[in-house]
């Protein structure tokens, strides 16, 4: 395989806390004028430019800033159907409360396989342009055995981060029967989804009617954790709850939302800050008018935190990482760099994994660029597209 030598990069953010003769404030492990040497799909050298080793071939990319591509760890791209009356409902004062969500599953129910791979395949092109290189795509639209296991096998096709979220909402089907769609997904469902699937996930919220309260959240993740996947859990999102106490006690890998924690869940979380990360999704918060989690006071206590889009069609329907960085920054209080390593080595951390969301040799070479100077344009210049991925930008120009 050939060795590519990118050059022309005004700064480099490597999240890579070893590196030498980077500056190290703020953990970013930032080069300038700096050059990366990529080898059969992984990092094999970084350093200044001006030292860098012979390689193959050059690629220069104009005096850009180069980082970590985005690990957008929560999303839900496998649906069908459109939902922005709801949008612009709660735009006049709805509340959000989890029901729309029986809206995209017949849709989603309704479309072909093809039909829905295309709506797959559109979306992801759209958080490449954006700089995502690594994206986690959930099921949770189909509710029946052959709907969940068809959406898994199509977010297969394109990441190995799939999770089953069977247990999303009770369907209304089973309204009178919540036990024994508890037993369905954790039975029939469960068995059909998990050769397709790396995680499990539960919509644990008990205030809502359509969502899972924590004894059933309970018996989902234990019946996953049975069958080999790793856990994660949305919580505290509508109302303080009972999800993020449930993902630390139960070792989950990450409780997502968190827009309502306790001082007690918070305490819990900085202990578990090995083990269990709070994924924080703040389209969801714009998108349904809610208040923003405090970010700045879960990072001063000490628990580990990532950023994702949530991407779905219910509360958020944004694909794009660099406007959740941005809403990090002016909302809830994360400096720009505490916001570009949330989205970068924190999101990779919640899915368990060292290989991205840092450039080091031997991670993998996800790389994104951004039409800038300095990382700072990514939350200084919302809503512009700076940044997009190395492969994207090679598509398009240098
Ligand atoms: O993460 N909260 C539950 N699930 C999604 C929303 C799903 C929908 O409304 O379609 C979320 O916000
Ligand atoms: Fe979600």
């Amino acid at each position: 395989m050939t060795a590519t030598v990118i050059t022309g990069i005004a700064e480099l953010v490597t999240n890579d806390e070893d590196l030498e003769g980077a500056d190290h404030s703020e953990h970013l492990g930032r080069l300038h004028k700096a050059a990366v040497i990529v080898k059969d799909g992984l990092i094999a050298w970084v350093g200044p430019a001006s030292r860098a080793p012979e390689a193959d071939r050059r690629r220069d990319v104009g005096g850009r800033t180069v980082i970590p591509g985005f690990v957008d760890s929560h999303s839900h791209l496998v649906f069908a159907g459109d939902r922005s009356a709801e949008f612009a409902a709660r735009m006049t004062g709805v509340k959000y409360d989890g029901g729309g969500i029986a809206n995209s599953v017949w849709a989603t129910r309704a479309a072909s396989d093809d039909d829905l791979r295309a709506l797959v395949v559109a979306r992801i092109e759209e958080m490449r342009a954006q700089g995502t290189t690594t994206v986690e795509i959930k099921s949770g639209y189909g509710l029946s055995v052959e709907d969940e296991a068809r959406s898994l096998r199509i977010a297969a096709e394109f990441t190995s981060e799939t999770t089953f979220l069977g247990a999303h909402v009770v369907p209304p089907a089973y309204v009178d029967r919540r036990a024994e769609y508890v037993a369905l997904v954790t039975g029939e469902m469960l068995s059909a989804c998990a050769p397709h699937a790396r995680w499990i996930d539960v919509f644990c919220e008990p205030r809502s009617a359509h969502a899972f309260t924590e004894e059933e959240a309970r018996v989902v993740l234990s019946a996953g954790r049975d069958a080999g996947l790793g856990l994660r859990v949305h919580g505290n999102q509508l109302g303080p709850g009972p999800g993020a106490r449930l993902a630390v006690e139960m070792g989950a890998a990450s409780i997502d939302h968190c827009t309502f924690l306790s001082e007690e869940d918070i305490e819990a979380l900085a202990a578990a800050s090995d083990t269990t990360v709070a994924t924080l999704l703040p389209g969801a918060e714009f998108s349904t008018r809610s208040r923003y989690p405090d970010a700045r006071r879960l990072f001063d206590a000490g628990v580990s935190i990532a950023l994702a889009t949530d991407c779905n069609p219910g509360t958020c329907y944004s694909s794009s990482m660099p406007f959740v960085l941005a809403l990090a920054v002016r909302e809830m209080g994360l400096t720009p760099a505490e916001a570009l390593r949330a989205a970068t080595v924190g999101s990779a951390k919640s899915l368990r994994r060292n290989d991205i969301g840092v450039i080091r040799p031997g991670s993998r070479a996800d790389l994104a660029v951004l039409d800038a100077p300095s990382y700072l344009h990514l939350s200084y210049r919302p809503g512009v597209p700076i940044a997009s991925t190395l492969e994207e930008r090679g598509r398009h120009g240098s």
